[in-house]
């Protein structure tokens, strides 16, 4: 499972990269707003720091404004990956962009046959957003098992990127679900490591050879 860190925070970025487990990012309009910055500077900085997928999102709703605001956005840098809403209007742009050679990253899908209709339009990836199905009262992690189904038993080579990620217990959904990648703000990436037991064991596994009076070097 590729993981990919949903911020646009530079800072956090480079915190997360040092791990050497990122395999690329994701932003929304929401993220480069709380950064602060313009998108295009942010975005380049964010591809020159991770080579991995870079998501950037088009804010226009329209076909013509999705389609210059996209070829403008995949100007940035190689590895930046179009993102578009799931709308007849994102779907007609994810065909035509995608037949011009940018990925595009289809993003808030929230049903199994909104996730057919963005492989159909030729989707690199698709992002269903587990979190707010939660919230809303319905079933994320059952969303990404039906996508997996459908996607596998119709060959279409789509990416499920599971997104909206709020704990470890969501990573671990989605992974058993069969999500390709799984997108994470840093909190919950961090968190992935984090078990009670282990601290209690490391620490009594040094207490106990503090008594040896060892040093391994
Ligand atoms: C994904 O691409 C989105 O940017 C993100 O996962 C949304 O997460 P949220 O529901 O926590 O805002």
């Amino acid at each position: 499972m590729q993981f990919f860190i949903d911020s646009a925070d530079l800072d956090q970025l480079k915190q997360a990269q040092a791990t050497g487990l990122v395999d690329g990012v994701t932003t929304n309009p929401s993220l480069i707003a709380k950064s602060g910055r313009k998108i295009a500077e942010v975005i380049a900085e964010i591809c020159a720091l991770i080579p991995g997928p870079i998501s950037a999102e088009a804010t226009a709703t329209d076909y013509d404004g999705m389609l210059a605001e996209g070829r403008y956005l995949a100007k940035i840098a190689s590895n930046v990956v179009v993102k578009l809403p799931l709308t007849w209007e994102g779907l007609k742009a994810t065909r035509t962009l995608t037949d011009e050679g940018t990925p595009v990253n289809v993003t808030l899908c929230f049903s199994a046959v909104q996730a057919l209709l963005a492989a159909k339009a030729g989707a690199t990836y698709i992002s269903p957003f587990i979190g707010r199905l939660d919230d809303h009262g319905a079933d994320g992690t059952l969303l990404i098992h039906d996508i997996r189904a459908i996607y596998d038993q119709y060959g279409f080579d789509t990416k499920i990127l599971a997104a909206s990620l709020r704990s470890p217990e969501h990573v671990r959904g989605a992974a058993l679900a069969g999500a390709d990648c799984a997108t994470l703000p840093p909190a919950t990436f961090h968190a992935l490591v984090k078990h009670p037991l282990t601290d209690k064991g490391l620490e009594a596994f040094l207490g106990d050879w503090a008594k040896t009076g060892q040093s391994i070097l």
